[in-house]
């Protein structure tokens, strides 16, 4: 026998050695829910560990996350009050551009992404405009657009749709560069599927569906050359991120994906993923510390260039302490 794949696994320094993934800190995405009011930081039920902060407050998290590495974030807005049109969503004091304003303020050197979508914004819940009870693409682009644009103003670095309304990418990308934004990256979720993953997320800002669900436009996970066409539609219309999302039952589309595009591919690990990992460790059925190295290391192996995930400060430890990486 002259060929024995085990030679190469005797020994930690061997094993890191000719390890085929390597992770750091700075691939690392922390997606973080900021919410009207004051000096409040409110548990979210379904995903233990995970806060809604006012503004006043979010800055203490945004100083543990440097202290911790991780050095860039994605705000989600919680507004008070929400409408038909979701005008909170481009409202040049909404809570996500407030959010953005503090966080600059203080913390410059904190990389700020902001979700773009009218979910958490609207009073029915969907991501766009109704038209009777569909969603409509065309008249949301504008809003979409709008929404982008107040958040490059607030001083976002980044901007991430997450609608899936046909042509979004195009209609920010125009909107910012018209006014001057032209080197504002944008982060296409490109990729998303319609998934109960979702479902703590949903809890923590309130933007369930009011009625109906998401598949007409969220992907059908029954679906993978559709992923495709949307990642490749996305690269054209000017996406210079493309996004997959959730992660782990994704990972197939990740890797499809970084073969088909030349830019930077994201995986998000979503909320549904942490609340399962927090649920089965509290109940002693997984060891949590590990399962978080294995998933996330998963993600890396796959093809993400880089991972969002609610265990972002963990990770990063895990890092530093020469767990994964
Ligand atoms: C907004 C949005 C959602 C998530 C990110 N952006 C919810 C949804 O599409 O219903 C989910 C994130 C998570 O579950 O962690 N459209």
């Amino acid at each position: 026998m002259n060929i024995r794949p085990r030679r190469l696994r005797y020994g930690a320094n061997l094993r890191k050695m000719v390890r085929e993934t390597r992770m750091d800190a700075s691939a690392l995405i922390y997606p973080m829910f900021v919410m009207d009011g004051e000096n409040t930081v409110e548990e979210i039920p379904t995903m233990p560990g995970q806060y809604r902060w006012t503004v006043d407050r979010m800055n203490e998290k945004i100083k543990h996350l440097l202290d911790c590495g991780v050095t860039s974030v994605m705000l989600f807005g919680i507004p008070e009050h929400k409408d038909e049109v979701g005008s909170g969503a481009y409202d040049e004091n909404g809570i996500v551009q407030r959010a953005v304003r503090k966080v600059k303020e203080e913390y410059p050197e904190m990389y700020v992404i902001t979700d773009v979508c009218m979910c958490e914004y609207t009073s029915h819940g969907h991501c766009g405009l109704l038209c009777g009870h569909e969603v409509d693409s065309d008249s949301t682009l504008e809003l979409l657009a709008k929404a982008a644009l107040s958040h490059g103003k607030a001083g976002a670095d980044m901007v991430a749709p997450s609608d899936m309304m046909d042509g979004r990418v195009a209609a920010i990308r125009a909107m910012l560069d018209e006014n001057g934004f032209i080197n504002t990256p944008i982060m296409s979720y490109a990729v998303k599927y319609a998934s109960a993953f979702y479902g703590p997320f949903r809890d923590a800002a309130g933007s369930a569906p009011a009625f109906g669900d998401r598949k007409s436009y969220q992907m059908d996970y029954h679906n993978s050359r559709e992923g495709i066409k949307e990642a490749l539609l996305d690269v054209e219309e000017g996406a210079d991120i493309i996004m997959v999302k959730p992660a782990m039952s994704y990972l197939d589309m990740v890797a499809k994906v970084k073969a088909e595009v030349n830019v930077p591919v994201a995986s998000y690990s979503v909320s549904g993923e942490y609340a399962m990992i927090k649920a089965g460790a509290q109940l002693g059925y997984i060891e949590e510390e590990k399962i978080v190295c294995e998933t996330a290391a998963a993600a890396f192996r796959a093809g993400c260039d880089i991972y969002l995930t609610y265990f972002a400060e963990e990770i990063a430890d895990y890092i530093k302490r020469g767990l994964i990486g």
